[in-house]
């Protein structure tokens, strides 16, 4: 028994902030912003529109791609680092906007790479039998936490959710999943603070995403390079099987360093950090269902999911779509 993606949907907030926006915030400039990063636009949450409102979006857009009612839905896994609260988890939300009751709803947090995370468990519950017809989001608003007075960072990031269902099939579909984590690395991109710190540094102005960012990007392009190699050997799948890579979008020339090591054209990536920036553990989703909808991704094509995010996490998914 395998998993396949029975269908896909995402959801963008309306509103808009250019990089023309951002030069009134902090010092900064678009050339810097689109030459260093890739990113023109992102889209941002309006006063009171939730994590839970995008990922409801999303997965009502997945729902009726593969055909499926809300009522059929039997396991619920939201990736988020930016749950709307600290409980109930956002799976139960999103559970409870779809009116359906009783099957297990959780959220799961492993930052930029918890899409992968969550498609992993996910795949595991279709593989045993104990789901029929899963639906799997990432979903974030990290703008919401992000320092608007950090230049390092808020330029970066942005809203968003990706959602896809998965259903039992004969053969895969998900053909693997690769996760790994290392917490020796978590002084180098984290929010430092949460429920158990008593949120003093929250309540005193002082939080925000901290990101050393050049340790990062040189440490993402080490482990990602690993990674994807990973997830060819272990399959015996040769580069040049890959149809098209799906990466996390948090800088274009990570996603080139990466396409460069599996030979791949950017003909073949799907990048849609220009005007989505990086939005966390929508990343991913997003981009697979823009592919997707626009046309490029084709059923049968065999797809390379990954991400990279603090912890650090990172994961990979081989997907024959
Ligand atoms: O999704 C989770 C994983 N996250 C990532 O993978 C992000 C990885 N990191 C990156 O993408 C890049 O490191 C950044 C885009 C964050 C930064 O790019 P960089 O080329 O690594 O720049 P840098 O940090 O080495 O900084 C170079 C210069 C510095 O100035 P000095 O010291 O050379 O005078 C920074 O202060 O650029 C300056 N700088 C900026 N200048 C204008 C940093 N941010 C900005 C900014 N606008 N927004």
């Amino acid at each position: 028994m395998y998993s396949r993606i029975a269908g896909t949907g995402s959801h963008l907030p309306e509103k808009i902030l250019t990089n023309a926006d951002i030069e009134k915030l902090v010092d900064t400039s678009d050339e810097w912003i689109r030459t260093r990063t890739g990113i023109s636009e992102r889209h941002v949450v309006a006063d009171g529109e939730t994590t839970a409102d995008l990922a409801e979006h999303a997965s009502r857009k997945a729902l009726a791609a593969a055909g499926v009612e809300p009522g059929e839905v039997d396991l619920i896994c939201v990736a988020t680092a930016t749950p709307d609260l600290v409980f109930p988890n956002v799976g139960t939300l999103l559970q409870d906007r779809l009116d359906i009751h009783g099957c297990p709803a959780f959220s799961l947090e492993a930052a930029c790479a918890g899409f992968a995370y969550a498609l992993g468990v996910a795949d595991k519950f279709v593989r045993l039998g104990e789901a029929k017809c899963a639906l799997v989001v990432g979903a974030d608003t990290l703008t919401r936490i992000v320092d608007w007075s950090d230049r390092g960072t808020c330029v970066l990031f942005a809203d968003g959710a990706g959602a896809v269902v998965l259903k039992p099939a004969s053969e895969p579909g998900i053909i693997s999943t690769h996760l790994h984590a290392d917490g020796r690395y978590k002084d180098l991109l984290q929010y430092p603070d949460g429920p158990s710190r008593g949120f003093h540094l929250m309540r005193e102005g002082k939080a925000g995403v901290r990101m050393k960012g050049n340790e990062v990007y040189k440490i993402a392009v080490n482990k990602l390079g690993q990674l994807v190699t990973e997830t060819l050997e272990a399959n015996g799948i040769t580069k040049d099987q890959i149809d098209w890579l799906i990466p996390h979008q948090a800088n274009i020339r990570i996603i080139e360093a990466i396409a460069k090591r599996l030979d791949m054209p950017m003909e073949r990536v799907i990048v849609t950090i220009a005007t989505h920036g990086n939005t966390s553990a929508a990343s991913v989703p997003l981009a697979l269902d823009t592919g997707v909808r626009d046309g490029r991704i084709k059923r049968g094509q065999l797809l390379l999911l990954e991400a990279f995010g603090g912890g650090f996490t990172w994961g990979s998914a081989l997907i024959r779509y």
